[in-house]
């Protein structure tokens, strides 16, 4: 299964991303993540991309696609992958059919402007990759980790103005790749406006597992 997650800024795609890459046993992708991850390390690839995310805005298609040409070419994700995030933009999905990748489908997960706040504005995530939300996906200890019982912490482009910003830029840029992949025969759209474990019912049933 190639699976490309579609849908806007805290519409669900990293939880969702979580849990199926667990049934399916396939990587997951998100250049999000591995840019955060570049910001933590303070590799040149970080400082480039530090100023686009916390403006909200895009980061340059070329070092995007450099990422995602890198990363598909790993052994792990020969039995397929999700890629969570990505692409954003035209160019981005151009890129991906220029490297010969198949994808089967492009799952788009609708969650309206007006709920993304509240999902966003409750996120708390740890360095070692695992996310909650203080009111619908609470970790066990309050502000602790689950998995390695480090300190919860708060994205820093997850500050009010700059969710705006990121959800203008989805719309300008990325919610394009609706109708990029609804050309194709590709694109699914399931309703994530419900509960974590409702949406997730809904992902499953789309992919028929
Ligand atoms: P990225 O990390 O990809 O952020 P994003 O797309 O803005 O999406 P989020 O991670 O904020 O949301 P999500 O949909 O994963 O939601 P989540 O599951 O966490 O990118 C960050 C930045 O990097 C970009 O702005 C850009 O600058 C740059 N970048 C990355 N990729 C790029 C690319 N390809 N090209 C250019 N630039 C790129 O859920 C959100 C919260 O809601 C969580 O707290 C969660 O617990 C909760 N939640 C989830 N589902 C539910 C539910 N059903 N009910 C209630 N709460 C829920
Ligand atoms: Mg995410």
């Amino acid at each position: 299964m190639k699976l490309i997650l579609l849908g806007a800024p805290g519409a669900g795609k990293g939880t969702q991303a979580e849990i199926i890459c667990e049934k399916l046993n396939i990587p997951t992708i998100s250049t999000g993540a591995i840019l955060r991850q570049a910001m933590k390390d303070g590799t040149e690839m970080g400082l480039k991309a530090k100023s686009f995310i916390e403006a909200g805005a895009l980061v340059p298609d070329e070092v995007i696609i450099g990422i995602v040409k890198e990363r598909l070419a790993a052994d792990d994700c020969k039995n397929g992958f999700i890629l969570d995030g990505v692409p954003r933009t035209i160019p981005q999905a151009e890129a991906i059919d220029a490297m010969g990748i198949e994808i089967d489908m492009a799952l788009d997960i609708e969650v309206p402007d007006e709920m993304i706040i509240e999902r966003v504005s409750g996120r708390r995530v740890c360095s070692c990759g695992a996310s909650y939300h203080v009111k619908f996906k609470p970790s066990a200890v309050e502000g602790v980790c689950d998995k390695c019982g480090q300190p919860l912490t708060i994205r820093k482009d997850d500050e009010p103005q700059t969710v705006l910003d990121r959800l203008t830029t989805y719309h300008e840029q990325t919610e394009p790749l609706k109708d990029f992949y609804r050309a194709k025969g590709l694109l699914v759209e399931v309703e994530g406006t419900g509960t974590v474990a409702e949406t997730t019912e809904k992902v499953l049933k789309a992919l028929g597992v």
